[in-house]
């Protein structure tokens, strides 16, 4: 979607919107699938209200885009264009045993900060990609952990009340990758209260996590982690891995050799490709275990 009237884009500026034309967003999602569209780069949290009524007004629909770690979008041009926050300097302040973070932080990178600051608990999501908004959202968890778990308070953007709001963690539910949070909610900050540990400590944990990861999953390869959540009980990748699937493909989609829950981009996959694969999948672990898996990756198609 394009936005070209004048007086749209002169508005933009005025509220420190700033405004990309044809974003590839295969460049911003770590599957490197999706087509183009207008991006919209949000400097300063307090103009979403703005921001949104504008584009309502102008009948111009829209998304929020995190890290585009656990994401698949549609090809071609997309008829909604893209909101992203633009991270602030600094992202993260601490306050004794709360860190105040930027939803458009990295998680990676926040993990080690707090970790050099004698702050631990998130040692499993060490290797998760994204950022903290997209990791809230879902409510990310590996290795026994969830970022759920030390949530104290969340600053979002409510388009129900087309308002900024504070919540705090006792008015989230947070259950397995999945929040109370409305879809067209959006993380603009959150203070985690984390338990201290000697940086010795939890760098132990992370080097743990680390091997485990690096053994288990393809990091080195585009994909979006795990394309299904597990059922109840159950092992997605398992299952998928019990039929003979690995190495299954469709185009350049594949499902990972290491990891049958992770589908790859092996070249220049398309959506189509990608969804091809997944709706087969899903279908051949129905027929054989009766189990209709549900997606993790979250998808935008066209
Ligand atoms: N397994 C196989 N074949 C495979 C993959 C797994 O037999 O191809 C077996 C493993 O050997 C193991 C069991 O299935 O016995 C579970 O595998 P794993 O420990 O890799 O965990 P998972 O359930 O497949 C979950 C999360 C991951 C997270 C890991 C580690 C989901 C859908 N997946 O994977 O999260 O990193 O545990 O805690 O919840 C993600 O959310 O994108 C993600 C990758």
């Amino acid at each position: 979607m394009h936005i070209s009237d004048p007086r749209i884009v002169a508005k933009l500026g005025e509220i420190h919107v700033e405004l990309r034309h044809s974003a590839a967003l295969a460049g911003l999602t770590s599957l490197g699938i999706g087509g183009t569209t207008d991006l919209l780069r949000i400097k300063k949290h307090e103009s979403l209200p703005d921001l949104l009524s504008l584009l309502d007004a102008n009948h111009i629909p829209h998304k929020f885009l995190g890290g585009g770690s656990n994401l698949l979008v549609g090809d071609g041009e997309l008829p909604w264009v893209v909101l992203q926050l633009v991270r602030p300097q600094p992202d993260v302040v601490l306050d004794g045993n709360l860190a105040h973070i930027d939803a458009a932080a990295d998680l990676g990178r926040i993990i080690t900060f707090c970790a050099k600051n004698d702050l631990g608990g998130m040692e499993g999501l060490i290797g998760v990609p994204g950022t903290v908004g997209g990791a809230l959202r879902m409510n990310a968890g590996a290795y026994g952990m969830q970022i759920g778990s030390y949530v104290r308070e969340v600053k979002l953007y409510r388009a129900a009340g087309r308002k900024i709001e504070v919540l705090r963690g006792n008015q989230i539910s947070f259950e397995y990758r999945h929040t109370s949070f409305a879809p067209d909610d959006m993380m603009l900050a959150v203070i985690l209260e984390l338990p201290s540990k000697s940086y010795k400590e939890i760098l132990q944990g992370i080097r743990i996590c680390n091997e485990k990861r690096r053994s288990s999953q393809p990091l080195g390869q585009k994909s979006a982690g795990c394309i299904f959540k597990n059922p109840p009980g159950a092992s997605a990748g398992r299952m998928i891995d019990e039929l003979g699937l690995k190495g299954l493909s469709v185009g350049d989609a594949r499902i990972s050799d290491r990891h049958a829950n992770f589908f790859v981009n092996a070249g220049h996959a398309s959506a189509k490709d990608m969804l091809a694969l997944i709706a087969d999948v899903r279908e051949r672990v129905q027929k054989s275990f009766a189990v209709s898996l549900e997606n993790e990756v979250v998808v935008w198609n066209a």
